[in-house]
């Protein structure tokens, strides 16, 4: 079975149907922008960089038999189904920052007298193909940062240098990428590197994301690993001596405050109470520096259904309410590190360490 979630040539692109693993592995066409905002809105393709990566060439291959009479066509065009595809899920800014990139691009050649129409086109489809070779490149730096960084952690507090006992939640493998992880890119590495004694992997109530999707990924890569429910971790980290807990994010806050798949918040005050670590693993594009804090960032609520039913099968009992946010925000007080592909921050270090990085 595949692990390659997006599969993409010029004009034609398919995601893998998230929704049917692990019973399937099925392949998705997407047409057009409409495509690409329902598989990301229902969830058929999830993980903030696949979100981005899927959204933008959606885009693409819309365009890419189009002809377009002007410049100023072109550009509304890619600055209003952008922000349209911004729309499908609100939590993870990838694909807001993305889309704020490419637009800014499409307005610099379209001002560029030296561009033509079709030369704008062009230099947009390069750009946002360049997308799935640059999150890969950004994966695989992660994982190598939060592995340094981890095996380091573990000899500064007089342990041996691993092999380590991981804890990881929701999905940040391939299939939430282009491809390696950002997460589970740690784990990976660790892996590689004959550093991973074992890593945990949660289920991830209420969408199943780590015992469908990441167990499917450890089992693929032969990882040795195990599924606990999310009600198990304290028990875990009292019994198992896991040396850190390693999760992806959806939007870092300039202050390192994180949002993340739900349950993510409770892993973190429960590592604190252990005493065990806890890094947050993304990529600069999951950065949000224009807003300061994780009170400004808006958690999605998903439907009922998904907290009632598993698959067509009712677990609760009818008539009940449910509450059912998708993602939750860790402050940054108890977030040890932030692996990024350019380094490992401090979360109070974050704003001021990325704005040097990025020239700002
Ligand atoms: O609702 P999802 O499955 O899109 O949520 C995914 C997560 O919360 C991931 O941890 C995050 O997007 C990082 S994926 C590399």
């Amino acid at each position: 079975m595949s692990l390659q979630s997006i599969k993409y040539t010029r004009g034609s692109l398919a995601i893998l149907d998230q929704l049917l693993l692990p019973v399937q592995s099925k392949y998705v066409s997407v047409q057009g922008v409409e495509d690409g905002w329902k598989v990301i809105n229902k969830m058929q393709v999830r993980g903030a960089p696949a979100i981005a990566i899927v959204g933008c060439l959606s885009l693409a291959v819309e365009i890419h038999p189009e002809e377009f009479g002007t410049k100023k066509q072109l550009r509304q065009e890619i600055e209003g189904k952008l922000n349209y595809l911004v729309s499908a899920r609100p939590t993870a800014v990838n694909m807001k920052i993305a889309a704020d990139e490419l637009i800014a691009l499409a307005n610099e050649l379209s001002k560029d007298d030296s561009v033509s129409v079709a030369d704008m086109k062009q230099r947009f489809l390069n750009a946002t193909e360049a997308m799935l070779q640059k999150d890969i490149a950004d994966n695989r730096a992660i994982g190598a940062n939060g592995a340094t960084a981890i095996l380091q952690r573990v000899s500064a507090e007089g342990g041996n240098a691993g092999p380590v006992r991981m804890l990881t939640h929701c999905n940040t493998g391939s299939l939430a990428t282009a491809g390696y992880g950002t997460a589970l890119g740690v784990v990976r590495q660790l892996h590689e590197l004959g550093k991973l004694e074992h890593v945990y992997c949660t289920e991830t109530r209420p969408y199943n994301q780590g015992a469908r999707l990441t167990a499917y990924e450890l089992v693929h890569d032969k990882l040795p690993a195990t599924l606990v429910l999310d009600s198990m971790v304290a028990a875990l980290l009292r019994a198992k001596n896991v040396a850190a807990v390693v999760v992806g994010a959806d939007r870092v806050a300039a202050n390192g405050d994180t949002a993340n798949k739900i349950g993510t918040y409770q892993i973190a005050v429960v590592a604190r109470h252990h005493a065990v670590p806890f890094y947050v693993a993304a990529p600069l594009t999951s950065i949000d520096l224009q807003i300061p804090s994780g009170d400004h960032i808006i958690i999605e609520e998903r439907p009922d259904r998904e907290m009632t039913h598993v698959g067509e099968h009712r677990i609760a009992a009818p008539g009940i309410n449910c509450w059912n946010p998708a993602f939750d925000v860790t402050p940054a007080a108890l977030i040890t590190g932030i692996i990024t592909e350019r380094g490992v921050f401090k979360p109070s270090e974050l704003k001021a360490e990325i704005r040097k990085l990025l020239d700002l």
